[in-house]
């Protein structure tokens, strides 16, 4: 009996991997984080005190600095989000049982005591060894408070700020590379239109002075919420010259619905095909945002900083609805490889992105729970894409087949290479479809490799998670099923599956 005449063939991608047709570089801010007083993301998943028997320097846990530090991490953005315009700094130094009280409005209206302020963050990216990304308080803060916050961060002058700090134990300033003139000024950070914002930004940018000269603080403006062109258009307007880099927010919701968006883990097909389409939404949002940023600066000088992406679920059950805890399943895992090629593929323009956020809160890369740390299927994608950090994208041509769903459809495909500094070259995949293998034959241009290693994030369903009873559902593996024969590499793509290969 012949099986094959009647069997339904396995789809075929064709992939031609173009060695000799290097791109942009891929900034290692590309894979940076954010870290938001927001329910336990702070509080428990990175500072539990020097008191607590969580092993900790200064306050600062342990292990979860470890797990950053294997992901390379470059970059991390506090302290906020809406938290950011209601923070004001000086409540935040000096001895911390002396710091004032404050009422988080936007996340629970909990109590915040300040106890994690401007030396806990400087001593945690000190640790990660990563660049400090701040934001600054435009909504409900003056001119003077943020101009004096950069003088206490980075001025080493006799001046009172500086005087200040020292008096609080820091005797040399900090360097910090980026700083945020407000976040979301559309929406909680103080309901702005764009020209009333890019007035402010004007205004507050003015007095966000350079204290050291060799490094001067890069400038980064509130941009747009998803779609809003006009607000990009009006920034870059009126704006651009004084800026370095735009941000952009845009979340990943199963459901078109802020009061349902689904769950995190309870899904079935039709969300896993939701939240993937509407994670592909962010290759046009991309697209268009820069298009208007070229027409302001063709250089490219001004960075596009999407310093909020990533799922966003209903809470877990029994968890304070303000807190935002969500788990992390294997759909987490392809929307991060998903908007890393694209944020790749736009690396000419896309300078950073930090994902929301690092702990405990969205789509976390850990979550905690006590003295216990998991990694969640996304830490797994950002610590098998760190290859890419650094590295020169490499020009793909790519032939999918389709993943199709409720009539709708999008690529089972979506790839990205790139060449790092020691000449390796890395090639991700990422199979869409939750039910097919596809096989992908791959025609190599400029590039003879005589080796291929490969690793490979899957599981047999497609909310499989990770749990403090079983932190290692969904791990790497070794991947063995890529055969090279001359120019032609064949690789057979898992369904619902993470691929990267090192040639
Ligand atoms: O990341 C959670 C929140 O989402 C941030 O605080 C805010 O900037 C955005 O709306």
């Amino acid at each position: 009996m012949n099986l094959s005449a009647s069997a339904t063939p396995v789809p075929h991608a064709d992939l031609t991997l173009r060695a000799d047709e290097p791109g942009a570089v891929i900034n290692r801010n590309i894979y940076g984080h954010f870290a938001e007083h927001l329910g336990r993301c702070i509080y428990e998943g990175i500072w539990v005190g020097p008191d607590s028997p969580i092993p900790n320097t200064r306050g600062i846990r342990n292990d979860v600095v470890a797990a950053l530090k294997q992901l390379q991490i470059p970059v991390l953005r506090w302290p906020g989000g809406c938290f950011a315009d209601e923070y004001h700094w000086k409540d935040g130094i000096g001895p911390r049982e002396k710091r004032p009280s404050m009422i988080n409005t936007h996340w629970g209206r909990v109590v915040e005591n300040n106890h994690f302020g401007t030396h806990e963050f400087m001593d945690l990216v000190e640790q990660l060894g990563c660049d400090a990304y701040i934001c600054g308080n435009v909504g409900s803060g003056s001119v003077q408070e943020m101009m004096e916050w950069v003088e206490y961060l980075t001025s080493n002058a006799d001046s009172p700020m500086a005087n200040l700090r020292r008096a609080n134990g820091r005797d040399t300033a900090w360097t910090v590379k980026y700083f945020g003139v407000g976040n979301e000024s559309w929406g909680c950070g103080g309901n702005m239109t764009p020209e009333f914002y890019a007035d402010n930004y004007r205004r507050y940018n003015t007095f966000v002075k350079n204290y050291q000269p060799d490094h001067p603080i890069n400038r980064i403006a509130c941009g747009a919420n998803g779609a809003d062109y006009n607000w990009t258009d009006v920034l870059m307007r009126q704006a651009a010259p004084l800026m370095n880099g735009l941000s952009l927010h845009y979340y990943t919701l199963p459901k078109d619905n802020w009061q349902h968006k689904g769950s995190a883990t309870q899904f079935a097909e039709d969300e896993w095909f939701s939240t993937l389409q509407g994670s592909l939404r962010m290759d046009e949002l991309v697209t268009r945002h820069s298009a208007i940023m070229d027409k302001y600066d063709a250089p490219k000088r001004v960075g596009l900083i999407v310093d909020e992406w990533g799922t966003w679920y209903d809470v877990e059950p029994n968890t304070n609805p303000g807190f935002l805890y969500q788990q992390n399943t294997l759909r987490d895992a392809l929307v991060a490889a998903l908007n890393f090629h694209i944020f790749q593929a736009h690396a000419d323009r896309v300078a950073m992105a930090n994902i929301a956020q690092t702990v405990n809160v969205l789509q976390a890369v850990l979550l905690t729970d006590g003295a216990n740390m998991i990694r969640t299927p996304t830490y797994h994608v950002f610590e098998m894409y760190k290859v890419h950090q650094g590295a020169t994208t490499l020009h793909l041509d790519l032939t999918s087949p389709d993943y199709t769903y409720g009539g709708q459809r999008i690529p089972a495909v979506s790839a990205s290479a790139s060449r790092d500094a020691a000449g390796n070259v890395h090639l991700s995949l990422v199979n869409t479809d939750p039910h097919e293998a596809v096989t992908v034959t791959c025609r190599l241009v400029g590039l003879a490799p005589h080796d291929i290693a490969g690793r490979v994030l899957t599981a047999p369903a497609m909310n499989a998670h990770n749990t403090f009873a079983q932190p290692e559902v969904v791990v790497p593996q070794p991947f063995h099923d890529a055969t090279l024969s001359g120019e032609n590499l064949t690789i057979n793509l898992p369904s619902k599956s993470v691929v990267v290969l090192t040639l």
